[in-house]
């Protein structure tokens, strides 16, 4: 049966990208302007699912207001609250197990990035009657990640999830295709691991131990986990530097002295004033102002953000800012929405109000 159906994760804690996911789903933070999430919808599109299903946790209602019912993307969206919330990823699989029945499946970590396709693997497992086939790709760090082992002869004998010291530099990335029923039948025999998590290495490791038909494919072009702040602003960079000129379009109102280089996407209702100099790829949402500020390259700014003074380059910034500190820079940061960043109104030092767990290099 040709594979049509997927699980995405939209649920977690997030807690490698506190504070900012404290008040907003880690899968909404928007990378070149588009909520990750949407990048793993339109690869699993691309390669040909027509049925999602994604899991949220006990409570969600923002993840199911942005993404709506799949209608956008020509396909059916279907979300299921995951119970007792967050208790590892294939947690997350068998709780979708009624959903999925008994076809094959693609299981997709919404907040990998990849700059490929997923045609190639999808269609070397839709011929190759896998019961599983594992996607890989070389990292400089594979103790943050599911590892695969192999022996002298090069076999796949097993995953380790998180090895202190990883045999090889390959990580096991969080995109997984699955057989009928197979996933389903391992999961009652695996326990949860030291971090209380069901793994999905634990998983693939009693598959290999069963002698399952597991495949493994490199994933060709760029992947990233965006686990951590700093994936996300590369996430960032990178997406910005494939976008076409043709995803650049300049919908707002730019001044005669504003100073615009490379691809620069400016939002319907925004205004460039003077003294603006801007170098791309940027990306400027809806309805912001600008005036007397150096943005870029690599930034992207949401949506109803102010900047009226400022040297900002590799950044994320969300929506409705205001940042006023003509003398500052601001490099490789992640800004969350109705943050305000202006000058001290005094000589005695910056006035701070900073929730719990932010960051600031001074
Ligand atoms: C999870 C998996 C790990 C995999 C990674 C890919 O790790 O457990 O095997 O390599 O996703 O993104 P986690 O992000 O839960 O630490």
């Amino acid at each position: 049966m040709k594979l049509r159906k997927a699980i995405l994760t939209g649920g977690g804690n997030a807690t490698r990208l506190h504070p900012i996911t404290t008040t907003i789903n880690k899968h909404l933070l928007p990378l070149a302007n588009k909520p990750m999430i949407f990048h793993a919808i339109e690869k699993a599109v691309e390669a040909g699912i027509t049925e999602i299903f994604i899991n949220v946790n006990p409570g969600e209602k923002e993840l199911q207001q942005y993404i709506g019912d799949g209608g956008h993307w020509g396909i059916k969206i279907t979300f299921f609250e995951q119970t007792g919330g967050p208790q590892g990823i294939a947690h997350v699989v068998h709780e979708a197990r009624n959903f999925i029945g008994n076809e094959p499946f693609l299981f997709y970590l919404s907040d990998n990035v990849l700059l490929g396709s997923l045609l190639d693997v999808c269609n070397e497992f839709n011929h190759g009657h896998y019961d599983c086939m594992l996607t890989l790709s070389t990292v400089p760090d594979p103790e943050r990640f599911g590892v695969p082992i192999f022996d002298a002869a090069g076999t796949l004998i097993d995953v380790e999830e998180k090895p202190i010291n990883p045999p090889n530099n390959f990580a096991v990335t969080g995109i997984y295709l699955y057989g009928p029923k197979v996933f389903f039948d391992a999961f009652d025999r695996i326990k949860k691991s030291a971090r209380g998590e069901y793994e999905i290495s634990s998983i693939h490791s009693l598959f290999l131990r069963e002698k399952k038909r597991v495949g493994y494919k490199e994933i060709t072009g760029w992947w990233k986990d965006t686990g951590k702040t700093n994936d996300l602003l590369i996430a960032n960079q990178l997406l910005l530097d494939i976008l076409p000129e043709s995803d650049m379009p300049n919908h707002g109102t730019i001044d005669d002295n504003a100073q615009l280089q490379g691809l620069i996407r400016v939002g319907v209702g925004t205004h460039i004033g003077p003294g603006v100099s801007i170098q791309g790829p940027v990306i400027i949402g809806e309805n912001c102002i600008l005036t007397n500020c150096i943005l870029g390259p690599h930034v992207t700014i949401g949506p109803g953000t102010e900047i009226n003074g400022a040297t900002i380059t590799n950044s994320i910034i969300l929506d409705n800012c205001e940042i006023n500190c003509p003398e500052r820079v601001i490099s490789n940061s992640l800004i969350g929405k109705k943050v305000i960043i202006r000058e001290a109104k005094s000589d005695r030092g910056g006035s701070m109000i900073l929730g719990d767990k932010s960051m600031i290099e001074l």
